[in-house]
């Protein structure tokens, strides 16, 4: 996987940049499958907010469901997380990033309104996640679903739709970002990039 000059430079210049067809339609389809699939009888729990002792679930800030996805042969998710390992090696190349490992969430978002208020994946100074890059699975999204994500930028907001085979890429530590309320479920597989040096 090679990154466009534009992608690399807006990832510079306003620190995100969205690539529309990141796996082409046969793939894209057999993933939003499995991971309905996934969502419907994986076992997704609550995503908690905050980590360790902290932990809480409110879902007046947080209302999806989430499972941890791995490798596997075979599988539409695992050649989604092939391909978002080879992004992140693309982005080490052309953006000199240093990425190290990734870890990929799946997330539900059941609609009735469920969202994820405004917030950061990283803070500047510790090690941690470096890069967010958000692969959609919602092939028939309609405006009235909603389920927007809308990124914090220097100059206002843009507000992306989830729709099947978009992937955004942020820099984690730099944009606040929110999803908008959701009223239809929504399906979205985020990895996270970890520096090389992060233990
Ligand atoms: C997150 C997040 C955005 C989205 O899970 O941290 O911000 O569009 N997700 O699903
Ligand atoms: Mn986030």
């Amino acid at each position: 996987m090679e990154l466009r000059d534009d992608e690399i430079a807006a990832l510079g210049t306003k620190g995100f940049f969205v690539r529309d067809t990141f796996l082409g339609r046969e793939r894209a389809s057999s993933v939003h499958a499995e991971a309905r699939q996934r969502a419907q009888t994986g076992g997704l729990k609550p995503a908690g907010i905050r980590r360790g002792a902290d932990r809480t679930e409110d879902t007046t800030v947080r209302g999806d469901f989430i499972t941890w996805v791995v490798p596997g042969p075979d599988t539409a998710l695992g050649s989604l997380w092939q391909s978002f390992a080879e992004l992140g090696e693309a982005l080490s190349t052309g953006a000199y990033l240093g990425l190290g490992r990734f870890d990929l969430q799946l997330a539900h978002y059941p609609g009735g309104g469920a969202r994820y208020v405004r917030h950061r994946d990283a803070f500047p100074g510790q090690s941690n996640r470096r890069v967010t890059a958000i692969y959609y699975a919602n092939p028939d999204w309609q405006p009235e679903h909603g389920g927007l994500l809308r990124l914090y930028l220097d100059d206002g907001t843009l507000e992306v739709a989830p729709i099947l085979d978009r992937v955004v890429v942020f820099l984690s530590e730099r944009l606040e970002h929110e999803v908008l309320p959701a009223y239809a479920p929504r399906l979205a597989l985020t990895a996270w990039y970890y520096g090389r040096d992060a233990a």
